[in-house]
């Protein structure tokens, strides 16, 4: 007679109500921050071709989808502004002019959406005339001359009120630098979420053409941003920016690096975000275009898949579709 089996974990699965009781991990809008960008002045939504369905809003359009997005449920902001090209240079000035787009839009947004998140990318490579995130001497990016630029952009962006600042730069040391200057001019409640395991990835293409901010001249990222083959080294850079003083820590690109959001998650135990970036997005709305994939199932399954890693929190350019899919039910 055949052996039946005696223990049958499939009951667990057999009814909808039990697999809700069991299910480990939720998403919820509360896991969620949505990027945005913002040109300056007013017009028209500008699409993005690489990217279906995300724009570059005006200053008054960018505080319209931020209130949908609170009242979604969404926790947070992300800028990125597209900044003038006239407004560009090497020593990228305009990063810390506190009547710039960024300051600007920060004020409103606090007063307009009080309780939203505001999250502010510390990094050249929107102002930059050479499209890098770095200031670049003799050919090189220069670690200790991009800093003293990032602390003064990072303070900047404090003065104004952004919640959290979040150098996504890859230099070393900026993260105890920016602390340092946070503090000494009082911000000591803004919170540095860093992008401390950022990889040099192919999947930010459509990024850059939203910002049109590619590398010209000069060196790729990858003298900067981590190698791909890398796992141990980025809970180097982790242990690095948590000494410094980081409150948050970042893996980005998203998907195809779970298990660095798992390695963190297990050996540092702080919080960590994670960030499904322009080219995953991307990615869902062809094949979702081209029916052959459920692009709405595969999107949620992709950022529960970043809860069950360990992430505590996503930034994704869904978060307000999918903050409001969930409040529906
Ligand atoms: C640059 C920056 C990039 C992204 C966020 N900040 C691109 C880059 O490093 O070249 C990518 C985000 C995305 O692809 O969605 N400071």
């Amino acid at each position: 007679m055949a052996a039946f089996p005696e223990r049958r974990p499939r009951r667990l699965r057999t009814r909808a109500a039990v697999r809700d009781l069991v299910r480990e991990n939720k998403l919820h809008a509360e896991d969620l921050i949505q990027p945005h960008f913002v040109f300056e002045g007013e017009g028209p939504d500008v699409p993005i071709a690489s990217m279906p369905g995300q724009s570059r809003l005006s200053e008054s359009r960018l505080v319209e989808e931020c209130a949908r997005a609170w009242a979604a449920g969404v926790r947070g902001v992300a800028l990125f502004p597209k900044v003038a090209d006239q407004l560009k240079s090497l020593h990228c000035a305009e990063a810390w002019n506190d009547d710039g787009l960024v300051p600007r839009i920060v004020r409103r947004l606090k007063k307009e959406v009080p309780g939203l998140l505001v999250i502010t990318d510390v990094a050249l490579d929107p102002y930059s005339s050479l499209g890098q995130d770095g200031i670049v001497v003799d050919g090189r990016i220069d670690n200790d001359v991009t800093i003293e630029a990032l602390v003064k952009q990072a303070a900047c962006h404090a003065r104004a009120g952004a919640d959290m600042v979040a150098p996504s730069d890859m230099m070393d040391g900026r993260v105890g630098a920016i602390r340092a200057t946070l503090d000494a001019q009082g911000s000591y409640d803004t919170l540095i979420l860093s992008y401390s395991a950022k990889y040099a990835s192919y999947f930010y293409g459509p990024f850059r053409d939203a910002l049109d901010s590619a590398p010209r001249g000069g060196t790729d990222k990858r003298t900067y941003q981590m190698d791909p083959g890398n796992g141990d080294e980025a809970l180097h850079e982790v242990e690095l920016d948590l000494d410094e003083g980081a409150d948050i820590v970042m893996v980005k690109p998203g998907m195809p690096y779970l298990d660095i959001v798992w390695r963190v998650k297990e050996a540092f135990g702080r919080p960590v975000a994670v960030y499904q970036v322009s080219g995953e997005y991307a990615m869902f709305k062809a094949a979702g275009a081209n029916g052959w994939i459920d692009e709405v199932a595969c999107v949620h399954e992709a950022l529960l898949g970043f809860k069950r890693a360990g992430a505590d929190m996503i930034l994704t350019y869904y978060a307000t579709e999918v903050a409001e899919r969930l409040k529906r039910g």
